[in-house]
């Protein structure tokens, strides 16, 4: 994907680089990665794509991690890299499947090793000594205990790699929503940035106890989040079909959809009406002040799911039903492809559904 970038000049490395997707956005701030590493031959050479400048290093970062301070040392000398960024897999993290065992469950979060990749992270820093570090991860990389190495106590791996950094840097941690930030979809996210203890700009963050964190440009305080319809109306794309192949795709070879059996589609182009029947089945009533109730009990602050399938006129329709409940809808938030909630649910366990945020005032 084409970006514009700033001028470029704080010397970066990348960890678990994956594509570079993230990279990008602290390229398009003025980093220039040096050196990113992954695990995947084909998501490096992706990744490489993305980040013509960089070198690449391959395999598993356990091995390899040597590799990385070497190449970078090759490139840069002794200039310490401005930015290590980082974010190990997260698969480990998760206690949703019952053989991870539970969060609390230091030995089950040790037996997936991946889950001490932190490790890496720790040891790269102490080699390069960047002045920052980003670690990104899903919130459970804060609660998901694993064994420390050495002490075998029960830690998560972000105190674990804050206690291997302890000496040198001061820790900021921050937990976020990234639809606050402009992204189309609910996706909370942890990051810990690690600030060297000797750089100067780390004095005005004690002393004005300022945090280095942008603001959110989009949370409800400011402008609101971005819609997945808003986000694609901007991509100006065809609407597609999945009833046919010649509707199912467009000229754009990354704008598609698969095509569904007679069945699958009918399925879904259903689900208006299986909508509604869900509706039926939480309130089992007509009455407003029952239909609150259940619906409070649904709710985290204020934000509730109602599921709806693609193929409907999505926002609209959800809205009118409210209001035919004599519910006022604030805002619409953003969509995310959830299965799992509807498998729960045992509604439509096949069908690809997205959910949709709606504020209700109650
Ligand atoms: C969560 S993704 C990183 C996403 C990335 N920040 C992006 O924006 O696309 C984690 C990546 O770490 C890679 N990975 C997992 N284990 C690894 C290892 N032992 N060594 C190197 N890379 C590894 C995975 O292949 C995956 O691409």
């Amino acid at each position: 994907m084409p970006t514009k970038t700033k001028i470029v000049n704080y010397k970066a490395i990348s960890l678990f680089s994956n594509c570079g997707a993230g990279d990008i956005g602290f390229r398009k701030a003025g980093f220039q990665f040096e050196v990113m590493a992954e695990l995947d031959p084909r998501r490096l050479e992706v990744c490489l794509l993305n980040h013509p400048y960089a070198e690449g290093v391959k395999d598993d970062l356990r091995e390899t991690w040597t590799e990385v301070v070497e190449k970078y040392k090759a490139r840069c000398s002794n200039e310490p890299p401005f930015l290590l960024s980082a974010c190990p897999p997260c698969q480990g993290m998760s206690s949703a499947r019952s053989n991870r065992g539970k969060e609390e469950d230091a030995d089950a979060g040790s037996k997936d090793s991946r889950n001490l990749l932190v490790e890496v992270i720790a040891k790269v820093a102490s080699e390069l000594k960047p002045k920052l570090i980003v670690v990104e991860n899903v919130p459970a990389f804060l609660t998901r205990k694993v064994r420390h190495p050495e002490t075998n106590e029960s830690v998560s791996a972000a105190s674990l790699l804050i206690s291997r950094l302890a000496e040198d840097y001061e820790v900021f941690p921050l937990i976020t929503d990234l639809c606050d930030y402009g992204v189309p979809q609910t996706r909370k996210r942890a990051f810990l940035t690690f600030v060297k203890k000797d750089l100067e700009g780390l004095k005005q963050f004690t002393e004005t106890s300022t945090i280095p964190f942008p603001r959110p440009t989009h949370s409800d305080e400011f402008n609101g989040g971005i819609s997945i319809s808003q986000a694609l109306k901007e991509m100006h794309l065809p609407i597609l079909d999945a009833k046919t192949s010649e509707k199912a795709k467009s000229n754009d070879p990354l704008h598609f959809v698969p095509v569904w059996n007679d069945w699958h589609y009918s399925m879904i182009a259903a689900f208006r009406r299986i909508q509604v029947q869900v509706l039926g089945r939480m309130t089992n009533v007509q009455s407003v002040e029952k239909l609150r109730l259940v619906w409070r009990t649904f709710c985290v602050q204020n934000v509730i799911r109602l599921y709806y399938a693609r193929l409907l006129k999505t926002k609209k329709e959800i809205i009118d039903l409210l209001k035919g409940f004599g519910l006022r809808v604030t805002e619409e938030c953003r969509l995310t492809n959830l299965r799992q909630p509807l498998q729960r649910q045992a509604v439509i366990s096949e069908a690809t559904i997205q959910y949709i945020h709606l504020k209700i005032v109650f």
